[in-house]
C-alpha cells in the first residue's frame, strides 16, 4: 500500500492508472477504522480495480466544542489493516493540504434544508463540513464509485443530493451498518461509553428493531410508533434527540402508501451521541 500525503503525488498514481484503463474506487473516512470502514473496504473492491482510502478528520465537521482534539486518532493500526485488506492507496492529506488557504472563508458547499434536520439540528454547520470535504476529495480523486455507511444514513443523502446538484460523474454505493453482536452499531465514539452504559446502548437499535416489525404487521400510525420510540430510550435512561419515520429515498414525511422508509434515531448516552437507523420496505397492500 502506497500512503501519499499530498495531492499532487496521488493525482500522478491515479493517471497512470487511468491511462491503463483501471477504475477507481474512494472510501472516506476519518480513521480509527473498525469492522463497518472495512467492509466498505471490500465493497469497493466489488466495484472497481482500484481501492483509494482516504483518512483525515476533518475539522470543519466539527462545531466549537465538540470532540475534534479527542476524536480517536489511531494511524498505526489503521495503516496496518488497510495494508492487510489490499488497499491501493491510503490518502492522509494535512489539514493545510485540504484547506490551503485556512477555512475560515473557504468555498464551502451546502445542501440546504436537509442539512439543517435532524443530525443537521443539533450540530448546526456539520453537514457544510462534510459536503464541503467530501466534494473537494471528489475532485481531487475523481472516484469512479464512492463508498460511504448506511450507518450515516442522513449523511448518505445529503451526499448523494450533492453528487446529482452538482454533476459529479460518481456512483455512490451504500454498505450496510456493522453492529456488535449486542445489536449496538459499530462506531469509534462507542469507545467514549462506560461499561454500565454500554449495557443500555443496543436498546437504541432493539427500539428501531421493533418499530420496523410494526411497521411490516402494518401498523401504520406513525406518530403513536415515534412517540413509542422516544418512551422506550427514556425508559433505558437514554436522552433521545428524534424518533422518525421518514421516506428512505429524501428523508421527506411518509404517506400513507410509502414503500421504502427509513426510521432514525438519535440519542444521547452519557459523553456519547449515538446515531442509528433501519430501512424497512413494505409490501404493497
Ligand atoms: P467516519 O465516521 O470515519 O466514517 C467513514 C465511513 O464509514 C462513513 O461512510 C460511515 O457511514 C461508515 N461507517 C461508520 N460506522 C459504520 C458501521 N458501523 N457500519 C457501516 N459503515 C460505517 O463519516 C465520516 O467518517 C465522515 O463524515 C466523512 C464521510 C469521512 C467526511 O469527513
Amino acid at each position: 500500500m502506497n500512503k501519499i500525503t499530498d495531492i499532487s503525488s496521488l493525482r500522478k498514481v491515479i493517471d497512470n492508472w487511468r491511462q491503463a484503463g483501471e477504475s477507481v474506487a474512494l472510501v472516506p473516512t476519518m480513521g480509527n477504522l473498525h469492522k463497518g470502514h472495512m467492509n466498505l473496504v471490500s465493497l469497493a473492491h466489488e466495484h472497481a480495480e482500484r481501492v483509494v482510502v482516504s483518512l483525515f478528520v476533518n475539522p470543519t465537521q466539527f462545531h466549537p466544542g465538540e470532540d475534534f482534539a479527542d476524536y480517536p486518532r489511531t494511524l498505526a493500526t489503521d495503516v496496518r489493516r488497510l495494508a492487510r485488506s489490499r488497499v491501493d492507496i491510503l490518502f492522509a492529506p494535512s489539514t493545510e493540504e485540504m484547506y490551503p488557504e485556512g477555512s475560515e472563508q473557504m468555498t464551502s458547499v451546502s445542501v440546504q434544508a436537509l442539512s439543517e434536520i435532524f443530525c443537521g439540528a443539533a450540530r448546526p454547520g456539520h453537514f457544510d463540513g462534510v459536503t464541503s470535504v467530501v466534494c473537494r476529495l471528489f475532485n481531487i480523486v475523481a472516484p469512479d464509485v464512492a463508498v460511504f455507511g448506511q450507518k450515516d444514513y442522513q449523511q448518505l443523502v445529503i451526499l448523494r443530493r450533492m453528487a446529482s446538484d452538482l454533476h459529479i460523474p460518481v456512483k455512490i454505493i451504500a454498505g450496510p451498518t456493522q453492529r456488535e453482536k449486542s445489536g449496538l452499531a459499530m462506531s469509534s465514539r462507542n469507545q467514549y461509553l462506560s461499561k454500565e452504559e454500554q449495557k443500555a446502548a443496543p436498546t437504541i437499535y432493539w427500539a428501531l428493531a421493533d418499530c420496523r416489525q410494526q411497521l411490516l404487521d402494518g401498523q401504520r400510525d406513525f406518530d403513536r410508533l415515534e412517540a413509542e420510540g422516544l418512551d422506550r430510550l427514556h425508559a433505558a435512561s437514554l436522552d433521545p434527540e428524534f424518533f422518525a419515520i421518514r421516506e428512505a429515498a429524501d428523508l421527506s414525511p411518509p404517506q400513507a402508501d410509502s414503500r421504502r422508509l427509513v426510521i432514525l434515531t438519535a440519542a444521547r448516552l452519557g459523553a456519547a451521541r449515538l446515531i442509528d437507523n433501519v430501512l424497512v420496505a413494505l409490501e404493497p397492500v
